[in-house]
């Protein structure tokens, strides 16, 4: 069976944990500093597997070692944002956590494909990259995927229409650079542009924005999970069992959009050995500008390590 460690037991960690062992599509390690917390979680998700008849493994732990042998590894640890507060305003904070784990990995496990989601996550896969100098195939950041989820929910909503049906595409950066497309969204096989006017567009774009923090918001402490959990185990499955699946993701770009040495959401194709291909759109002149100038925006927040 493969192996997936998840880094954090928090809400999105133990979700994805969940939901990566309930579809048996790898034995999950949780590791996590607050040990007794990781293992109470992983005890009560053992118990759910015989409702199951599922025969994943899960257990915790506060050893760090145990990513020695993960064939994926998620990062999940690390500041939720507040009421009000931005990604970026979590930057400080969580670039000293992702370094000290970019560390430990570094030194215990070169072969695995990392996933991170700590926020401002664009920028935090970043840091870990230089930190490590992994292949930056196998380095990828969580957020694209998210975002799109929520397009798609938002229009599904307007149009009334099922969400199966809806192909939603986010790029840029999961953060105020964000940026729906809505032509290269499709509803039942139509172009988004063509189905709705540019003011509703706008606010359906707006709302996508915002939802993470509307989420927020309203929880009070705390941040989304249940669909960033979905995310991330639909991103483990694709690379455990080699899907070759088109996603949307954070990654390095070596001049494709025209950009070199920046982590930002493009779609992407994604397998066993990380990112197999980028894809690049065929953006206009608006789209393009949009990008480049939240590339731009990312790079002034760049932290050097
Ligand atoms: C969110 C966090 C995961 O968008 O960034 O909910």
């Amino acid at each position: 069976m493969p192996k997936v460690a998840i880094i954090g037991a928090g809400n999105v960690g133990s979700l994805a944990a969940m939901r990566i062992v309930e579809e048996a599509i790898a034995d999950v390690v949780l590791i996590d500093i607050a040990k007794d917390i990781a293992k109470g979680k992983s005890l009560d998700l053992e118990d759910s597997l015989s409702v199951f008849r599922v025969d994943s493994k899960i257990k915790s732990t506060e050893d760090f070692s145990q990513v020695k042998d993960a064939d994926v590894i998620v990062i999940t640890a690390g500041f939720p944002r507040k009421p009000g507060m931005t990604r970026e305003d979590l930057l400080n904070k969580n670039v000293e956590i992702i370094k000290d784990v970019a560390l430990k990995i570094k030194s215990l496990n070169s072969k695995a494909v990392i996933i991170i989601l700590t926020n401002p996550v664009d920028l935090m896969t970043q840091v870990f990259y230089k930190i490590t100098n992994f292949d930056a195939r196998k380095v990828i950041g969580l957020g694209a995927s998210l975002d799109s989820a929520r397009f798609a929910n938002l229009i599904s909503q307007e149009l009334n229409v099922p969400v199966s049906k809806i192909d939603a595409l986010v790029v840029g950066v999961h953060g105020k650079g964000m940026l729906p497309l809505a032509r290269f969204t499709k509803v039942g096989g139509k172009i988004l542009a063509d189905l709705l006017d540019e003011k509703k567009i706008n606010e359906l774009t707006e709302a996508t924005v915002s939802r993470g923090a509307t989420i927020v918001a309203h929880l009070g402490s705390g941040s989304a999970y249940f669909a960033p959990s979905a995310a991330i185990s639909e991103m483990v499955k694709a690379i455990i069992r080699d899907e070759n699946k088109k996603t949307v993701a954070s990654v390095k770009l070596n001049g494709e959009y025209g950009l070199k040495d920046i982590f930002i959401g493009v779609p992407v194709r994604l397998g066993k050995s990380g990112i197999k291909n980028i894809i690049e759109l065929k953006l206009n002149s608006q789209e393009k500008d949009l990008f480049l100038k939240a590339a731009e925006e990312l790079r002034k927040c760049t932290i050097s390590v």
